[in-house]
């Protein structure tokens, strides 16, 4: 799905109003939770219908709410001039903003076993790994070691990096977007590692969640992506 679907056209009065008066607040944006491509249960047993619940309806829609909110007090501190703080809610916005890019990213990352997920990439992208990491298995075997070895919580991402023209893996932090680490880099996959994405099917084994989430990566998007990019 398009990010750009995903910006709902409801101004922000519309949202979970703070009774700010209209003034303020006419001709923002606000945006919305995005529906999952699948149902909640569709990626089991790789991903628990539990977890997709809580990290769907419960995460990913605080970040959206924080957001809406950040945007709301933002406007109204501009429209005062209060520089201090437009200054302080910058973390808010990034920190929630970014926690809705990276996850409606990710719901399309993976698609259910007979549906695509875990099908290996074909075309221009099945032969640009092929050339730069030998193998769709050494790929895999990096993105687990960078995704394991991230202290904390973040994201570990392939990614087509448009000024130099080749693909790279890359990690960010907390709900940073792969943007805010260079600006030509275009996200075609993201890997969720934040222990709400494992924790309460996988424990504290991280790298087993991270082995096992290929069963349902969904290459076909990424290919997609990876296409769109280059053009
Ligand atoms: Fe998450």
């Amino acid at each position: 799905m398009a990010l750009r679907s995903i910006l709902s056209k409801n101004t922000i009065a519309r949202s979970v109003g703070l009774g700010l008066r209209l003034g303020h607040v006419r001709g923002l944006k606000t945006l919305s939770l995005p529906d999952l491509p699948y149902g909640y249960g569709a990626l089991e047993p790789v991903i628990s219908e539990e977890i997709m619940h809580l990290h769907h309806l419960k995460h990913h829609l605080t970040y959206v709410t924080n957001y809406n909110k950040a945007l709301e007090l933002l406007d109204v501190a501009m429209g005062k001039g209060d520089a201090q703080t437009v200054v302080k809610l910058q973390s808010l916005i990034k920190f929630n903003g970014g926690g809705h890019i990276n996850h409606s990213i990710f719901w399309n990352n993976l698609a259910p076993t007979g549906e695509g997920g875990g099908e290996p990439p074909e075309g221009p992208l099945a032969g640009a790994i092929d050339k730069q990491f030998i193998s769709l298995g050494k790929l895999i075997d990096k993105i687990n070691a960078e995704g394991a070895a991230l202290q904390g919580s973040g994201w570990v991402w392939l990614a087509f990096d448009k000024e130099l023209g080749r693909l790279a893996v890359e990690t960010t932090l907390n709900q940073d977007p792969l943007v805010t680490k260079k600006a030509t880099l275009v996200p075609l996959l993201g890997v969720d590692v934040w222990e709400h994405a494992y924790y309460l099917q996988y424990k504290n084994v991280k790298q087993e969640y991270l082995s096992s989430i290929w069963k349902v990566m969904n290459w076909k998007y990424a290919g997609e992506v990876y296409d769109k990019s280059r053009s």
